[in-house]
């Protein structure tokens, strides 16, 4: 396969004439990436604090992750669920050791939508009941009954015919949600922080008095961790965390950094749970895979060898403050490093080219206002420096 010598143009005609064009993209093809930066065929390096799409947490190309997966696809590719794993046991184990102390059992599968798929079905399952509650804003996917729960914009339509069975209530509203939650609802399902709506976050009562209503009403919560998991927020999972109250749903999905770019999303969730789901109950061929498992290690190692969730931290009280001193900045808004730039205008689409002019990646959402920043765990103070640099001249 040609890619070092071939043009950004002939690679761009290339995709286009025998892909399907679904995603507006950026105008560049990465070739080869390490830590924060990406690098084209032509030479021309990317500042990424769009995370190749929230996926590479540990950055790009971390040597650690790449040594495991060498490692592993030398020794064997894959083996579905049929068999035991070493990988994946140990894959279970830690992800488990990571989350709160609460939930005790993994579910291994591809996807972020599928993790949500198989979350709603665990409550069904578990409470007998089959309406779920999500929120205005939220996004979970794009298979059907993600797609179904997904009240953000034009994706619920894009899924039509929709399942049935899927309440809306009002983001960071608890009476909106007892009004809905009656004893044929059985989850209430949500993303802790809304990202593609804007980065936005509840204030630590509102999960708590949702906590509160879920257990009076025999109805499961499931926070949808695909973004704000592993790290991202400055602590292994939102769930638990200050931000969130305490507060640990009975399921917490994941997908995006699980694997450092590896597909893999999973389902956490308590023995409470757990005891409810049989053998045949919930399946996938390729979920747990050698190589997903060995990515799973390798990524939580690597996010705890290099300190990256204190980085997180640091970097993100690093962003606050530099970008309190810039202007026509409005506001800066989410956890860690999954951080909403609100602008004092509809310009975050404008801010977001010239950024990328300048060779910085960035993210938009579905507030014209607010630029999304989802970098690699382990950017540093420096890189972020060059961002807020960049935006000072963007506003001037
Ligand atoms: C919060 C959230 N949930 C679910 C999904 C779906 O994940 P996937 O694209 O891996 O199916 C996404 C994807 O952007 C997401 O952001």
């Amino acid at each position: 396969m040609k890619t070092e010598t071939t043009s950004f143009e002939e690679i761009a005609a290339r995709e286009e004439e025998f892909q399907l064009a679904t995603y507006k993209k950026f105008p560049f093809a990465p070739v080869r990436g390490e830590g924060s930066w990406v690098e084209t065929s032509e030479g021309e390096r990317f500042l990424d604090l769009y995370g190749g799409h929230a996926v590479c947490a540990t950055g790009h190309c971390h040597p650690h992750v790449v040594a495991a997966l060498r490692e592993q696809a030398g020794r064997l590719l894959f083996y579905s669920n049929v068999v035991y794993s070493d990988v994946r046991a140990a894959a279970a184990e830690k992800l488990v050791e990571c989350a709160p102390a609460e939930i005790k059992k993994a579910f291994f599968c591809n996807s972020g939508t599928e993790a949500n798929e198989n979350a709603m079905r665990m409550a069904r399952m578990k409470t007998g009941r089959e309406r779920i509650i999500t929120f205005t804003g939220g996004f979970h996917g794009r298979t059907a009954d993600s797609i179904s729960a997904t009240f953000l914009g034009k994706y619920r339509d894009i899924g039509r015919p929709n399942v049935p069975g899927h309440l809306c209530a009002e983001f960071g509203s608890i009476e909106s949600i007892a009004m809905l939650a009656d004893e044929t609802v059985a989850a209430v399902m949500l993303e802790p922080i809304q990202s593609m709506a804007g980065v936005r976050l509840a204030p630590p009562e509102f999960y708590q008095d949702l906590r509160r209503l879920c257990d009076e009403r025999g109805i499961l919560l499931i926070f949808d961790e695909v973004q704000t998991g592993i790290g991202r927020t400055g602590s292994w999972f939102f769930a638990g965390s200050e931000a969130a109250g305490g507060v640990v749903p009975d399921v917490i999905t994941l997908a995006k950094a699980l694997g450092s770019g590896v597909p893999v999303g999973a389902c956490l969730t308590t023995e409470a749970v757990a005891s409810s789901i049989k053998e045949n109950d919930l399946g996938t061929t390729f979920g747990g895979g050698m190589l997903a498992m060995a990515a799973v290690v390798a990524t939580l190692e690597a996010i705890e060898a290099d300190g990256m969730l204190e980085n997180a931290s640091a970097v993100e009280a690093f962003l606050r403050e530099s970008l309190a001193a810039v202007p026509n900045v409005a506001g800066v808004h989410g956890r860690g490093l999954l951080l909403g730039i609100e602008l004092a205008e509809a310009v975050a689409a404008k801010v977001n080219k010239a950024l990328l002019e300048r060779r910085i990646i960035t993210g938009t959402s579905s507030d014209p206002r607010v630029l999304r920043l989802l970098p690699p765990l382990c950017v540093t103070t420096e890189e972020a420096g060059l961002f807020v640099e960049a935006l000072k001249e963007i506003c001037a």
